[in-house]
């Protein structure tokens, strides 16, 4: 059935202090701390991803204090930015990494991050990521389903050594998301070992060989707008890790997932991180293990803006048009997620105007706002598309081959392109001109 998705934007112009104080005017134009948006714009072109260091810096700090006295880690989950200027800064903080699939891990060890700093995840890992991970000697890989388990405990008795296991449950949670793409945790999601399996996947860990049942782990969703699910789901796991330990587990860590939430617009929730400290380190206490963490989208959201210049204006059907030169395969989530995007005029003029916001890309999902009271904008304009550091460049495509954009760290009055911009033979790159052929036939 056809959904119309314009439905499901939110109208109306955002009040302030959704942005992070890195982002801020001089002299009435956009600055990432010390740097201007226009010089990045000029030096680097757009469409552009530019990332504070000094948030992300903050983010950690704040999460890290909040759980101070309880033992924990926080394993950076490498998905919503995968970027190795951003895991690598993220590793100087002291944070470990999450990684879903074998290129995350390949990313993760490029940043320089030991095998004790990594946790494997991902509800499909294949024969190979499972062996990479074992070989990469990975803190912990956290398996979702009885027969990965087998695969793996077959994997690590072939080379010879025991690999760490966590078992993701589903401890089907309801959670109320913004969206639902983003909810993991109920019963019926993909995820996680269902609730009624748990035990008897516990007890084939403990049985396997090569396996070691070190860990259970939860990942309730994404952007949770209270800290509920998580005292649900510590409910079921600390319930669980009872009942394991009684079955001879040695438990060393409960790892909760990642979830905390990012304020995109005035209105969404601020995460309650005493809230959430208290939960979390009760069920580490009770466990008598360490706390492993996975936050995503907390460290980097409000970290990035994505730089684009206005092209055209267009009046059509009653409406008005900012068609800017980046489009869904830059920034996916206003098009897939529905998801609220606060957008700018890099250098306002003090004048506002309805608008949709869209890109070249030829689809009518292409967008990045709708019907949206904003900044008005004319051809040749600046805008900043905020809060865009998590699960922005990493969603990318170079769908109407359209060269994916820059990546820019700023860091107080420095900043380095960390990702060169794509360039046309970049999409060529790897199809063979000259194909051969293989005779199937014989
Ligand atoms: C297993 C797991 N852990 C952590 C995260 C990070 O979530 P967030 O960015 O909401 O913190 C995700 C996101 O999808 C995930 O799937």
């Amino acid at each position: 059935m056809y959904r119309d998705r314009r439905a499901g934007e939110v109208r109306g112009r955002v009040g302030e202090g959704v942005l992070d104080a890195a982002f801020g005017r001089r002299d009435g134009a956009l600055h990432c701390e010390d740097v201007s948006a226009e010089r990045i714009a000029r030096d680097v072109g757009t469409p552009t991803f530019v990332y504070s260091a000094g948030v992300i810096r903050e983010r950690y700090r704040r999460l890290s204090s909040a759980l101070s006295g309880i033992p924990h880690r926080l394993h950076f989950t490498a998905k919503a930015n995968s970027n190795r200027a951003v895991l690598r800064l993220l590793r100087e903080l002291g944070a470990g990494v999450d990684v879903v699939s074998g290129g995350e891990l390949f990313r993760a060890q490029q940043a320089g991050f030991a095998g004790r700093d990594i946790l494997l995840g991902g509800v499909g890992k294949n024969a190979l990521e499972l062996r990479e991970a074992v070989l990469a000697g990975v803190k912990l890989i956290n398996v979702e389903s009885l027969a990965e388990l087998e695969l793996l405990s077959s994997i690590a008795q072939e080379l010879g050594t025991t690999a760490a296991v966590g078992l993701r449950i589903n401890p089907e949670v309801l959670v109320e998301t913004p969206h639902a793409y983003i909810a993991t945790g109920a019963k019926g999601h993909k995820f996680g070992i269902p609730w009624d399996d748990a035990m008897h996947c516990a007890q084939a860990a403990l049985r396997l060989p090569g396996i070691e049942l070190a860990a259970l782990d939860m990942h309730l969703g994404s952007q949770l707008a209270t800290v509920e699910p998580y005292r649900l789901g510590a409910e079921r796991i600390a319930e669980l890790a009872a009942r394991v330990t009684t079955a001879g587990a040695q438990l060393r860590y409960v790892d909760v997932g990642g979830g905390l939430p990012v304020s995109y617009q005035s209105g969404d929730p601020e995460p309650d991180l005493e809230g959430y400290a208290a939960i979390v380190g009760a069920l580490a206490r009770e466990t008598g293990t360490e706390l492993l963490v996975e936050p995503g989208r907390f460290f980097v959201a409000a970290s990035g803006v994505m730089l684009a210049r206005v092209l055209y204006r267009k009046h059509s059907g009653g409406k008005d048009y900012a068609i800017v030169d980046a489009g869904m395969n830059d920034l996916l989530r206003p098009s897939h997620y529905d998801a609220y995007h606060q957008i700018d005029a890099v250098r306002p003029n003090g004048t506002t105007a309805r608008l949709d916001v869209v890109g070249p890309v030829c689809e009518s999902g292409d967008f990045l706002a709708l019907d949206r009271e904003m900044d008005d904008v004319s051809p040749g304009d600046l805008i900043a598309v905020h809060t865009a550091g998590a699960y922005g460049y990493v969603m990318g495509s170079t769908y109407n081959a359209r060269p994916r954009p820059a990546e820019v760290l700023v860091d107080g009055p420095r900043y380095a392109v960390v990702t060169a911009r794509e360039q046309y033979a970049d999409l060529v790159r790897l199809e063979q001109s000259d194909p051969v052929w293989s005779d199937a036939s014989c």
